[in-house]
């Protein structure tokens, strides 16, 4: 791989140099009161900002949050991510009103060597996301005015081919940042050649945004441990009855021919917590898979399950995680998932935890973050490293 390093960019010297930084701050915000519940994100861009901001570089950051529809929209405004990065780098983080208009120009020519600067959400603007390469250029151009140099360190986006991680590169000299080259350093130990046995644990809500990536493991995982929402599909494949829990009825054959060709690697809840309803206080039990009633539905993985799959992650010796196991933010519904991961803790593995919703599931839940080998900032991102696809975030570094 010939990526250049921040590394690289320092020992040039960026002293009164415009740094251009895409981060990933697209963090978790509290629905009613906008505030920010999960701040990973934005910690594990500060080794990188922290250098540029001793090197002297004027350092001007960028990011999504949230899925804004190409306009400026108040909801999934930056500014609250402007104030915590402030509070962590320990310095005033400038903010600009808009990404490429009067207040961003304003922001970066105002700024001094050794200051931070954040630009408002990129998908304020539709050039950010657009298929057009045209109107990707166009934006690109804009953003890459402001810098003398590009760092990506959005290892949440590089599976998006969006300006500011694939268009914006080709326009500055660029070099990949330390979070997006531990990331990837990480990761490709997972798709080398892992310490066996190599278990994978995969939760969350669709199979169908899991299948591509069950495809690629399957060949060379020892063990897929399956449970979260999508277990249920998977329960259907084999005949059972899955009441009303989620279920994707158009991906119960491909379920069933997965199970078919897994070798037995695929390991699936026994037990399961069914509820009358989707909410913190429904009534509950646990139940067999073989005997969810008619009216209920799934929200988390039994203690028999948990045993079982800690069983197996006890043997392992390295480990993925991507996924929670049932709905952890209801305290009712939480036990599955803070079992699973207090297995992967104790288990003697190189464990990765991938994944927005499992990584805040591991803080979330008062988990020691640092009992984990590693804890990704990418969900999507992740998943698409280890099915073995390009990112164009990574070619455009590569380039
Ligand atoms: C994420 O949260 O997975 C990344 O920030 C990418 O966001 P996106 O899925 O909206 O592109
Ligand atoms: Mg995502």
């Amino acid at each position: 791989m010939s990526i250049r390093t921040l590394d690289d960019l320092l020992a040039e010297g960026v002293s009164g140099r415009r740094v251009l930084v895409r981060a990933d701050l697209n963090v978790p915000l509290d629905k009613q009161t906008g505030a920010i519940t999960d701040d990973g994100r934005i910690r594990a861009v500060l080794p990188t900002l922290g250098a540029l901001v001793e090197a002297g570089a004027k350092v001007i950051v960028c990011s999504h949050l949230g899925r804004p529809k190409g306009a400026p929209d108040p909801q999934f405004s930056l500014g609250p991510v402007a104030g915590r990065l402030g509070e962590l780098l320990g310095a005033p983080v400038h903010f600009a009103t808009d990404t490429v208009g009067e207040s961003a120009r304003a922001t970066v020519a105002d700024l001094a060597d050794g200051q931070v600067a954040l630009l408002e959400n990129l998908r304020f603007n539709a050039g950010e996301t657009s298929k057009d390469e045209a109107e990707r250029g166009a934006f690109a151009d804009q953003l890459a005015a402001f810098g003398d140099a590009y760092v990506d360190d959005a290892f949440g986006a590089v599976h998006r081919k969006h300006a500011s991680v694939f268009d914006v590169p080709a326009r500055l000299p660029h070099v990949a940042g330390r979070l997006v080259l531990r990331e990837v350093e990480v990761l490709s130990k997972l798709t080398g050649a892992p310490e066996r046995p190599y278990v994978v644990v995969l939760g969350g809500s669709k199979v169908s945004d899991k299948l591509a990536v069950i495809e690629a493991l399957l060949p060379t995982v020892d063990r897929l441990l399956i449970g979260g929402g999508m277990c249920f599909t998977f329960l259907k494949a084999q005949g059972l009855e899955v009441g009303t829990s989620l279920l994707e009825k158009d991906m119960v054959d491909t379920c069933r021919n997965l199970l078919e060709r897994a070798d037995g690697k695929i390991m699936l809840p026994v037990d399961v917590v069914v509820a009358d309803a989707f909410a913190p206080d429904a009534a509950h039990d646990t139940v067999r898979v073989d005997g969810i009633p008619s009216h209920r539905l799934g929200l988390d993985v039994g203690p028999e399950t948990v045993a079982g799959f800690s069983a197996a992650l006890s043997q392992a010796k390295t480990i993925f995680w991507n996924g929670p196991m049932g709905v952890f933010e209801m305290p009712a519904f939480a036990a599955g998932t803070r079992g699973i991961a207090e297995a992967i803790t104790k288990a003697d593995a190189f464990s990765v935890v991938g994944g927005g919703d499992s990584a805040a599931a591991v803080r979330a839940l008062g988990l020691d973050e640092s009992s984990f080998g590693h804890i990704s900032t990418g969900g999507g991102a992740s998943l698409e490293y280890l099915e073995g696809k390009t990112l164009p975030g990574i070619a455009a570094l590569e380039n």
